[in-house]
């Protein structure tokens, strides 16, 4: 099975997630792209979705769901999102689609954070990945040198978020201890988000590899 088959099964697995009259949280990508359609041939009644992104909203919308502002909702209890890597921890690097922000924020009033990927993204320690780190326009350059100081490379990415925000994409770091990172780099002043999902991970992950999708509990 190749890449785009493995996150078709598991936008699939993630289904049996999907809590039928219940607000459902959607992230974004090429993975949780899959999950949608999934969602949207299953026919389950999700009475609406909250999105992480234009991208998701859209998509979404296209085929007839609702979608609501966070600030309309309380609680999700089901949220379903990829990722660029994740460690035994089932800590995460995110962001590849420039989304974290968003992402992380959805991710926290979620009760459940159900991570679908494909087995290439399952690593014993995360960095191999760029750590993409949304950026205040004004402070891109003052960011990256303290970036530097702490021995990272960062690669100013050329894109602009849904927040009208830049994105620094962080070569170099090996982050064994991501929720240590994830703490120092949130201090920064001029970072909006680090894509390190650490204090708020997965708590399951669906893992697409070539013997079908394998299910884990953090
Ligand atoms: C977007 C994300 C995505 O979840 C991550 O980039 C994985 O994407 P894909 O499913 O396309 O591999 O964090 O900001």
């Amino acid at each position: 099975m190749d890449q785009k088959e493995l996150k078709r099964l598991v936008g699939q697995a993630a289904l049996a997630y999907v809590k039928p009259g219940e607000i459902l949280g959607v992230g974004t990508g090429s993975t949780v792209d899959c999950f949608i359609d999934a969602l949207k041939e299953s026919g389950i009644e999700v009475p609406a979705c909250v999105s992480s992104s234009v991208r998701s909203t859209k998509k979404l919308q296209d085929y007839g769901f609702r979608v609501l502002d966070l600030n309309e909702v309380d609680r999700i209890s089901v949220y379903v999102d990829g990722a660029d890597e994740i460690d035994p921890q089932f800590c995460m690097i995110k962001g590849g689609g420039g989304a974290l922000t968003r992402e992380k924020i959805v991710a926290m009033v979620s009760d459940t954070f159900v991570c679908i990927a494909d087995e290439s993204k399952k690593v014993q320690v995360l960095g191999a990945f760029p750590l993409p780190i949304e950026v205040i326009p004004m402070a891109v350059r003052a960011v990256s040198r303290e970036i530097e100081k702490l021995g990272g490379h960062p690669v100013l990415r050329d894109f602009t978020t849904d927040n009208g925000n830049k994105i620094l994409d962080v070569h170099g770091w090996q982050l064994a201890d991501a929720r240590a990172w994830e703490e120092k780099l949130n201090q920064i002043v001029g970072v909006v988000t680090v894509g390190l999902f650490a204090r708020r991970g997965a708590d399951v992950l669906l893992l697409g590899t070539q013997e079908g999708v394998k299910t884990m509990l953090a």
